[in-house]
């Protein structure tokens, strides 16, 4: 045993593979952002005026995910503040916050409170109501002359987990101001955010608008290499592996961070395989890894309902397929595999609810959530029409016997009976 261990250790210690793995990390800000010279310059000349004091159009920058967005804003952000003169006879502020992040976005009032934190002042974690907390927030971004620049990453949150009202205050503010002024910067992945605002809002939060187009395959490859290099110790990354990291990127819409992430994970696993070149076939396993652990990850997170609709289809599955017995046996395997049907679902699911005391969903709320679930790719949806315009559907389960098996832990933990 103690050898063993030695080896594991050592394999980590000396480490062949990585030279410093948190340049492949989200956080890590790198020099060098091919293929967005176009956007950051945009942002850079719609934003340059503030160096003067002037306040400047809204700013809204869309794109899908892992396009390059926040980094792009927040290499901005720093060039600006770079060049802020500091005798100049106003202030000069931006500050970045994502709306995401648990702590600010399921109230206004935690926003604000952030906000508030952000430029200085202090509020007291709950208590205030919220009129008190909006003209405390006025207070302190009017308590000088000063040019405020917010830059309210994945802005869509706010409006999903509070409404639209925050930001159609946010958007009325420089009324209330007398002696400073606020720009805000808004960036979204959800495309469609925008057209489900208020007109009013949307025109004064787009005054001006940037598209991140996605990366291409050609583009991610440059991005992977860049960091890549000094990620990884020389040599040590197999022909063919970065190419086809930035192929599977490519597909999942473009998305540089998915690259990232898959080519630090395949490292992972190299290194884990003692192996002292990161091969084709990690990456093969990481994409798979990625994805695996991407599907458990959204099961974790869905809500009680959703989980008994799986529940209910991963023990029709069962009881229809033997194929659960063997562990080596994937779905591919299972193309003859029986089908369930959705009208056997909805009876199994109101089972499962009466037993958890729960409100049963109708029958076409569970049909919209099976329809999710197969756009998540964890299952297969296939209408059979039955003549005389009756129409059922066929599900069959999309993941492998290895999935299936994390998912029922998952479910078993978080639903009370199971
Ligand atoms: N052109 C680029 N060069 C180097 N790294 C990049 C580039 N574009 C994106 N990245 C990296 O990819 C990851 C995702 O980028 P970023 O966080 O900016 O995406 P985003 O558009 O804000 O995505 P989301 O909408 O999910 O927030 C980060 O690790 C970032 O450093
Ligand atoms: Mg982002």
């Amino acid at each position: 045993m103690p050898t063993e261990l030695n080896e594991i250790f050592d394999s980590v210690t000396k480490n062949p593979i990585f030279n410093d793995k948190t340049i492949l990390q989200s956080s890590y800000h790198p020099e060098d952002i091919p293929h967005r010279d176009e956007q950051i310059k945009q942002i850079a000349s719609i934003l340059a005026p503030v160096l003067r004091g002037e306040k400047t159009s809204n700013l809204f920058l869309y794109g899908k995910t892992g396009t390059g967005k926040t980094l792009s804003v927040q290499y901005v952000r720093d060039e600006l503040l770079k060049r802020v003169d500091k005798n100049a006879d106003f202030k000069l502020k931006i500050k970045y916050l994502n709306c995401k992040l648990k702590k600010v976005s399921d109230t206004e009032y935690r926003i604000l409170a952030e906000l508030i934190k952000k430029l200085g002042g202090e509020v007291p974690a709950t208590g205030l109501p919220t009129q008190s907390i909006y003209s405390k927030f006025i207070e302190i971004i009017d308590s000088d002359k000063q040019l405020i620049v917010l830059i309210l990453d994945e802005i869509d949150q706010t409006v999903k987990k509070i409404s639209s009202d925050f930001l159609y205050n946010l958007t009325r503010l420089n009324s209330e101001l007398s002696k400073s002024q606020i720009c805000i910067v808004g960036i979204s992945n959800n495309l469609t955010f925008l057209d489900e605002l208020d007109p009013r809002v949307r025109s004064s939060l787009s005054e001006e608008e940037i598209v991140f187009p996605p990366y291409d395959a050609i583009q991610l490859q440059d991005i992977l290499k860049k960091r890549a290099d000094s990620a990884f110790k020389k040599g040590v990354i197999e022909d063919g592996v970065i190419s086809k990291c930035a192929a599977f990127a490519a597909r999942e819409h473009g998305d540089a961070r998915r690259a990232l992430d898959l080519l630090r994970v395949a490292g992972e696993l190299a290194e884990r395989g003692r192996s002292d070149k990161i091969l084709v076939k990690h990456l093969d396993q990481a994409n798979d890894k990625i994805e695996r652990d991407k599907i458990l990850d959204i099961i974790q997170t869905e809500p009680k309902q959703f989980q008994f609709v799986l529940h209910s289809i991963i023990q029709l599955s069962e009881k229809n397929n033997k194929f659960l017995g063997n562990p080596q046996k994937t779905l591919e395997h299972n193309k003859s595999e029986e089908p369930i049907f959705t009208g056997d679902v909805y009876n199994l699911y109101q089972n499962i609810c009466i037993k958890n005391k729960c409100d049963v969903l109708t029958q076409r709320r569970v049909s919209d959530i099976i329809q999710e679930f197969d756009m998540l790719g964890i299952i297969n949806v296939r209408v059979i029409s039955k003549g005389r315009g009756g129409r059922t559907r066929e599900i069959k389960l999309a993941i492998t016997k290895e999935i299936i098996e994390k998912v029922k832990e998952i479910l078993k933990d978080s639903i009370d009976y199971y």
